[in-house]
């Protein structure tokens, strides 16, 4: 294990339980476990009465203490949208893509409940219910992150390239690589996938935060960079 023992809630995490706990409850109610798009994932959480899972408080945490000037923070997969609602609380720029579209619509609610209870606060997020990459979408700029927590989903090898080329064009990527798509919970699987990302051009992978069976977070940085210009097209 490493970085996950400690607890500690970030700002604005209880506030954030207390909105949307019964609110995710009732959607549940009112639109049942298919119709809202929670399925057995999110039944089981809010079943549990848990809107942030550990591994969500300890990266969040994670990400607000690491000093990479990181202001805007992208999310492939944002489900409910409960950690993007908590980043953007505590003052990041947060776009979240879901291409699930119950799912999408149950966020949109949240999102809109939200707003309603803390406007300010509530406009650093934007969802977009679409399949990243996005054709005609937000680019990436300086300073920004692509992230992916739990992405575990089917989808085919070409395609989660295709999601990969995407997200190396941001200065930041991060990822749990046990969760990406495919669910790869040995350490012996992991050089498969960071293979995966190094076809993709997202190298020299950092471990960022070891939540042991909970996520293994890797930052690529810059990738980018080393992916333009003529000399790193002729090397590949
Ligand atoms: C297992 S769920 C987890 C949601 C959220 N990350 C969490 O940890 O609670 C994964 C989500 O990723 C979404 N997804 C998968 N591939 C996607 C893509 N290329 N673009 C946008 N959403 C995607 C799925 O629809 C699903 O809602």
């Amino acid at each position: 294990m490493g970085d996950g023992e400690d607890n500690e809630d970030p700002p604005q995490a209880n506030r954030l339980r207390e909105l949307l706990l019964p609110a995710m409850r009732e959607l549940l109610e009112r639109s049942g476990v298919e119709g809202s798009g929670a399925y057995n994932y999110y039944d089981t959480r809010v079943r549990q009465g848990l809107v942030f899972l550990e591994y969500e408080i300890a990266l969040a945490r994670k990400l607000l203490s690491c000093g990479l000037g990181i202001h805007r923070v992208d999310e492939v997969g944002s489900g409910f949208g409960q950690f993007m609602f908590l980043l953007g609380w505590n003052g990041f720029k947060m776009i979240g893509f879901e291409v699930n579209p119950l799912r999408g619509d149950t966020a949109a609610t949240l999102h809109g409940m939200l707003q309603r209870a803390e406007p300010a606060l509530t406009s650093n997020v934007r969802l977009i219910q679409a399949e990243f990459p996005v054709r005609f979408g937000p680019r990436p700029q300086p300073g920004s992150m692509v992230l992916t927590t739990n992405l575990v989903a089917t989808c085919s090898r070409a395609k989660q390239l295709a999601v990969l080329r995407a997200m190396r064009r941001y200065p930041f990527v991060l990822s749990d690589v046990q969760r990406f798509f495919d669910y790869r919970p040995e350490r012996h699987q992991e050089p498969d996938v960071l293979a995966l990302f190094a076809e993709a051009g997202l190298r020299d992978p950092e471990l960022f935060l070891d939540l042991g069976a909970g996520g293994r977070y890797y930052l690529f940085a810059n990738p980018a960079r080393r992916g333009f210009g003529l000399l790193s097209a002729l090397w590949r």
